[in-house]
């Protein structure tokens, strides 16, 4: 099992649209029992809000179900997370500075599983939500052939028992 975390500012675009992109895409390859997927913020500014209209469009005109509130993200988390995936720099030292050094080897920038290293910019300030979506969704895609790569078989243990 895998417990896979994305986590921005928020938590009511980027990183609840990051979750549910994972979950289809993971559930489409009969994988949802590998991964626990969830979603968190850096800060409380959005505490139990839900996904913010514009992103929650793009995802339901793509068919995406969902249903999520802002939390923000504790050491719990922290801890028991095996992928800490942020969308940009900012993300990345606000939780380095929550989780402290000895984290650091499971933060990763998700953008940076595509060869061009990409940072998903915040649509709060871009409002280019679609650009988000395709940004996301193709991190999302290279961060599985990733762990495809690295966990082999060990990604789809309930088939090999
Ligand atoms: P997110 O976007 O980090 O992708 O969820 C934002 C949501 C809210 C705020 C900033 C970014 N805010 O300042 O309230």
């Amino acid at each position: 099992m895998f417990n896979v975390v994305f986590v921005c500012l928020g938590n009511i675009c980027r990183s609840p649209m990051a979750e549910a992109i994972f979950s289809r895409m993971v559930a489409e390859e009969g994988l949802s029992s590998s991964f626990e997927i969830s979603s968190f913020a850096t800060s409380d500014c959005e505490q139990g809000n839900p996904v913010y209209p514009p992103a929650a469009r793009v995802l339901k005109a793509k068919g995406y179900t969902f249903s999520h509130r802002s939390k923000q993200i504790g050491f719990k988390e922290i801890k028991n997370a095996d992928y800490i995936l942020v969308m940009d720099r900012s993300n990345y030292s606000s939780l380095l500075s929550m989780a402290g050094a000895g984290y650091a080897d499971k933060i990763y920038l998700l953008g940076h599983f595509l060869p061009q290293k990409i940072a998903i910019d915040d649509p709060w300030y871009t409002n280019d939500f679609e650009r988000t979506y395709t940004e996301i969704y193709a991190s999302c895609k290279a961060f599985l052939d990733y762990l495809k790569q690295l966990h082999g078989k060990a990604l789809n243990y309930d088939k090999y028992e």
